[in-house]
């Protein structure tokens, strides 16, 4: 059996960087090259400099990275840190009346924060959660809108210590109240709704509904006020942001941490079982989200910074809350949906508030592009200067639309290749120092020791083959361990190659020139829009359903959103004629959709007498992934117990 995989895909465009963009660029050719060899003379040494220079020290570190708990590593642990501290007191005097925050509700509305304001709201809100019984290392889970109150909220968590876990808007009470036991949080911070599409996110009433299922440890809600529609609000438990506030001192002391003291959780599907509470440190976190910001983003005094992830995802955290105030950036943030009220309302906010850097994910990048260049075409975008994409795979086909119908072929494409799990970047262009090829995430960034290896472990040095993306060297933003379960981030992160190197979950391969092209991942995770969804969830939440005995979920290759969801289901009752019913198809649908959140509801769904076993009992998915596709099937199916099941799961019967 071949240890590696082979490649198909070739794209030998590559695309030097404008000299008026080199030209002003933090880093230069010469620049990256002198990190480079910084980092290769002396790994810690590099980090260590960086850590001294950029972040701002209560206590400073003697210690760089202690290897000796490994595959649990450690940064800058006898140092103390505060991140809000970084993020916003040690810009005031320079910085104070700046912008930080320029937002934009899915309304129209406009509000701006400047460093001071955000100060004040921040230092108010934190002795709020004091005054609320929140201490040092305990868990508060936010579940808010894209407001600016979700980024004070986490800053003032960081500011006492608190840690914070931040769920995604989108997902359902089911996943909320999950990740709340999880973690054992002892305050939700949400608000009565959220704008999207046009409709209002229900936030409160799926609070009330996680709440009342289970959450013992919940003892207060704070609600901010945003839609002003009719909610509940039970007495002795849930408390209005503006009543929370009210009389607070506007000072509040940042609690110093050790730099390992961990700063949130952020819960992240996996291949098997629930999703997994990743745990990160403050210093260390901090760090490399900071210098990713000077370094791929080339952050300038004068720039309009727009990620459009949400705060629920780490794109959210790194891009929009941490790397940026560590930097003194000014933020954009968005709370709506991207085709709301049309296509063009992206295009209306780089043009609105003169954003120079735009980053986003492939799946909205091909979504926008289906729509055609009439939007675009019709807003002023020539205040970009840079752009950037994160989640997934970009096809070529796509990379090269942004490039010129967003960037007018004068903005370099970040193709941004990291993980809930590594915190910030990790392979990525320098955009003012490297060429770049569409679909490519080029090269790893100064400091982070990535390879291709095989099955083996051994390094894959032939341009082209295809096999596991890992990192030799352990880096300072790298997730500590799984909250609660850290045998599975041991088994998950490190068992493949024996503590070897972190093990990333996704085949690459290198070209000629040793830029790396993701291929996908290389276990039962899909990529939908960007966001991982493991199958074994979906999995779950349809078996959960009284109707359904059996399911097992693939994804197959979709346009717009990198993968689909493709079901296919065992009822306990009859098989529908066919195969096929759309009513219990819909009902299954909007199952998935109040257990997990509406981005896990299964595209295409067959219903079948059996699924394909092997004669151990195990689920054949490559050959349901094979029939998904819609490709013909040519492994050998001689194992299967019932071979006639194949025609129902073609949906020939
Ligand atoms: C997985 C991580 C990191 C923020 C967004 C997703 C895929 C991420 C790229 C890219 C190809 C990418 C990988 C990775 N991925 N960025 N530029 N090119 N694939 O975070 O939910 O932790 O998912 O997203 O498969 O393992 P996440």
């Amino acid at each position: 059996m071949s240890k590696t995989i082979d490649s198909t895909l070739q794209e030998d465009r590559t695309f030097n960087p404008a000299i008026e963009f080199t030209k002003n660029a933090r880093i230069n050719a010469e620049k990256l090259a002198e990190l480079r060899q910084a980092a290769a003379q002396d790994h810690e040494g590099f980090w260590g400099n960086l850590a001294k220079s950029e972040l701002s020290w209560h206590k400073p570190f003697s210690k760089l990275c202690d290897s000796s708990n490994a595959p649990h590593y450690t940064w800058f642990e006898d140092g103390e840190i505060n991140v809000s501290y970084n993020c916003i007191d040690r810009h005031l005097e320079t910085h104070g009346n700046k912008t930080a925050i320029i937002f934009e509700g899915e309304p129209g509305d406009v509000k701006k924060l400047t460093y001071q304001q955000l100060y004040t709201e921040t230092c108010q809100f934190a002795n709020a959660l004091k005054a609320q019984g929140i201490q040092k290392g305990d868990r508060v889970v936010i579940y808010m809108p894209m407001i600016p109150e979700a980024v004070i909220a986490m800053q003032a968590c960081a500011r006492i210590g608190a840690i914070h876990s931040v769920v995604f808007g989108g997902f359902s009470a089911e996943s909320l109240k999950d990740r709340i036991e999880d973690a054992g949080a002892k305050m939700l911070i949400t608000a009565d709704g959220g704008n999207r599409g046009g409709k209002i996110v229900e936030l409160k009433k799926a609070t009330d509904k996680a709440l009342a299922e289970g959450c013992p440890s919940i003892n207060s809600v704070i609600v901010y006020q945003r839609t002003a529609h009719p909610i509940t609000m039970q007495p002795g438990r849930d408390i209005w942001w503006h009543d929370a506030i009210e009389g607070q001192a506007t000072d509040c002391t940042p609690a110093w941490v050790s730099s390992e003291h961990p700063l949130f959780l952020l819960y992240t599907s996996g291949s098997t079982g629930k999703p997994k509470g990743v745990q990160h440190s403050s210093g260390g976190y901090l760090l490399n989200a900071a210098v990713t910001m000077q370094w791929v983003f080339d952050i300038h005094e004068s720039d309009i910074f727009f990620c459009t992830a949400d705060v629920g995802w780490i794109t959210g955290h790194t891009y929009v809350t941490y790397g940026p105030l560590a930097n003194a950036a000014t933020i954009v943030m968005y709370e709506g949906g991207p085709v709301f009220p049309d296509a063009g309302r992206f295009w209306k906010l780089c043009q609105d508030h003169q954003i120079t850097i735009f980053y986003t994910a492939p799946t909205a990048i091909r979504a926008l592009m289906k729509t055609g260049d009439d939007f675009p075409n019709s807003y002023d975008l020539s205040s970009i200067r840079l752009l950037g994409t994160v989640g997934e795979p970009i096809n070529p086909e796509a990379w090269m639309w942004y490039h010129r119908t967003i960037g007018k072929e004068k903005c370099p494409i970040v193709d941004t290749w990291w993980q809930t799990e590594t915190g910030a970047h990790m392979l990525s262009p320098i955009p003012g120092a490297m060429a770049t090829k569409p679909g490519s995430c080029t090269l790893a960034l100064p400091g982070i020791d990535a390879e291709i290896v095989d099955t083996s472990g051994d390094p894959i040095t032939a341009p082209n083959k295809g096999g596991s993306l890992v990192i030799k060297k352990p880096w300072p933003s790298m997730i500590r361990t799984i909250w609660g379960d850290d045998a599975r981030y041991q088994k998950t992160y490190w068992g493949e190659f024996d503590n070897r190197y972190y093990v990333a979950g996704d085949n690459a391969r290198r070209d000629k020139d040793g830029y790396f092209w993701i291929m996908g991942r290389t276990d039962d995770v899909l990529n939908v829009s960007g966001h991982r969804l493991g199958t074994m969830e979906i999995e779950s939440a349809l078996v959960a359903n009284p109707k359904v005995a059996e399911a097992a979920v693939v994804g197959r290759p979709d346009e717009l959103k990198g993968e689909a969801i493709f079901a296919y289901v065992v009822l306990k009752g009859q098989r529908p004629e066919g195969g096929i019913d759309e009513t219990l198809t819909l009902e299954l649908r909007n199952w998935v959709a109040e257990q997990i959140g509406p981005i896990a509801k299964p595209d295409d769904m067959r219903f079948a007498d059996n699924l394909p076993k092997t004669r151990s009992g195990k689920i054949m998915r490559r050959l349901l992934r094979t029939i998904a596709k819609g490709e013909e099937i040519t492994s050998d199916t001689s194992t299967l117990e019932n071979e006639s099941i194949l025609d129902q799961l073609q949906g020939k019967a």
